[in-house]
Parts: structure tokens; C-alpha cells; sequence
């Protein structure tokens, strides 16, 4: 099953409720949480006091931890109530570490990998992580263009998966729309990431429509 994560990041930030109820309504699945610490990433966005708001508003949160030293923090996002805690391959020089860390926190754990991280730092971790998030844009901004050269990524990963016998989440991030989602399902995302595209939507429900009627003709 395709599942479908507004980033908050591109919500109206004095009504947060509202703005995460209405994607709600509209039928999203998960809700996308960009934590930036200006220091991984150039930008600063929010941080574990929010998140445990946001998890009081029904949709499971999807932690995205663009920080230095994201083991620092996992515990503080899973006390916050957030389902997936993903951290990035590039900040920890601990992975396999980071992840039991936030299964034994009891969340779900996602590795993600900038857009010039190659998936092979994925192979001997295989089975430790519940969902792998593939940036198609440098992380730090949203309403940036998709990279192309990424989503190969997504059809590498899915293989290694399938060669080793795991399943996971393969999420994708950065630059989704009714456009570019076609493609990304097809080599095999099951999790989409859209923010300014989503919020900027005229009509939220139909956005995500389109995008779930495309991924049941790629099933058939
Ligand atoms: C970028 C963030 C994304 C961002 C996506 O660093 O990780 O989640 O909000 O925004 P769009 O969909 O506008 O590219
Ligand atoms: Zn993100």
C-alpha cells in the first residue's frame, strides 16, 4: 500500500492543527516532520516540543532528523510520540548503532541518504531498518526541483532488498508532485514525501487521488 506524507514544512506555521487536520481529511497516511538543525543542513526548522503536538493531531509522525549526532536525540522523538524516527547515513559514524537505538526506543527505523550517498552503505544493514528514505533534492529546503539522477536509487534499493529476502519502506522525499510521482512509484517508492506541492495544492484530496489511482494502474 502506497502511503502518502504532507512535510509540515510547508504548512502555514501560526495553524499547525489546522494545517496537519486538513491533510488529514484529505486522506494522507503519515504525517512528514523536517527537523533541521542548521549545521547538517543550512536551514532551522523545528523541534521535539512540536512534534509531540503534532502527534496529539491522529496521523502517525514521520521523524526526518537532518541533524549532527541524530543518537542525541532519537530518544527524545520517540518520547514525543513519533512512529518512524529516520536519521541519515552521512551524520552518524554509527549506523547500525542509531538504529537499534530507535527500534529499542520502540519506533520504527529509517536510514535516509542525500541525494550523492551511494545505496550500497545500505547492505550491511539490511533488516535493521524498517524504512529507507531516499532524497531526491539536497535536504534543507522544500519546493526545490527533483534530481533525476536519484531515482535510480529507489530500483537499487528495492533490488537489494528483494536479493536479501527484507522488506522495507522505500521513501522518497524532495520535489514530489502529481508530475514526478509516477516515475518514483514505478521504481518502486512506496512512501511519498510532498510538501510545497501538497500544501500549495488548490485541492488537497485531489492531488492525493491522482497520485493513488496512478499507483493502482502501476499495480496492475
Ligand atoms: C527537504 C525536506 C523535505 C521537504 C520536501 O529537506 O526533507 O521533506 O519538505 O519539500 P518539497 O516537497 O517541497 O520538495
Ligand atoms: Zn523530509
Amino acid at each position: 500500500m502506497l502511503k502518502i506524507a504532507p512535510s509540515l514544512l510547508a504548512a502555514d506555521y501560526l495553524k499547525l492543527g489546522e494545517e496537519i487536520r486538513r491533510m488529514a481529511e484529505a486522506g494522507v497516511d503519515v504525517l512528514h516532520y523536517d527537523v533541521m538543525d542548521g549545521s547538517f543542513v543550512p536551514n532551522i526548522s523545528f523541534g521535539q516540543g512540536v512534534a509531540e503536538r503534532a502527534a496529539t493531531c491522529g496521523l502517525p509522525v514521520d521523524a526526518h532528523l537532518m541533524i549532527v549526532n541524530p543518537e542525541k536525540y532519537i530518544e527524545a522523538f520517540a518520547k514525543a510520540g513519533c512512529e518512524y524516527i529516520t536519521v541519515h547515513a552521512e551524520a552518524t559514524n554509527h549506523l547500525h548503532r542509531a538504529l537499534q537505538q530507535i527500534r529499542a526506543a520502540g519506533c520504527k527505523a529509517g536510514v535516509a541518504l542525500n541525494p550523492a550517498t551511494s545505496p550500497e552503505c545500505l547492505r550491511y544493514v539490511l533488516g535493521d531498518f524498517d524504512l529507507a528514505l531516499v532524497m531526491t533534492v539536497n535536504p534543507g529546503f522544500g519546493g526545490q526541483k527533483l534530481i533525476p539522477a536519484c531515482v535510480e536509487k529507489i530500483a537499487a534499493i528495492r533490488r537489494m532488498l528483494d536479493e536479501a529476502g527484507k522488506d522495507a519502506i522505500i521513501e522518497v522525499d524532495g520535489g514530489v508532485n502529481t508530475q514526478t510521482a509516477p516515475m518514483l512509484m514505478k521504481a518502486g517508492a512506496t512512501m511519498l514525501v510532498a510538501g510545497s506541492a501538497l500544501y500549495g495544492a488548490p485541492d488537497a484530496k485531489a492531488f492525493i487521488d491522482t497520485i493513488r489511482a496512478e499507483y493502482a494502474e502501476i499495480g496492475k
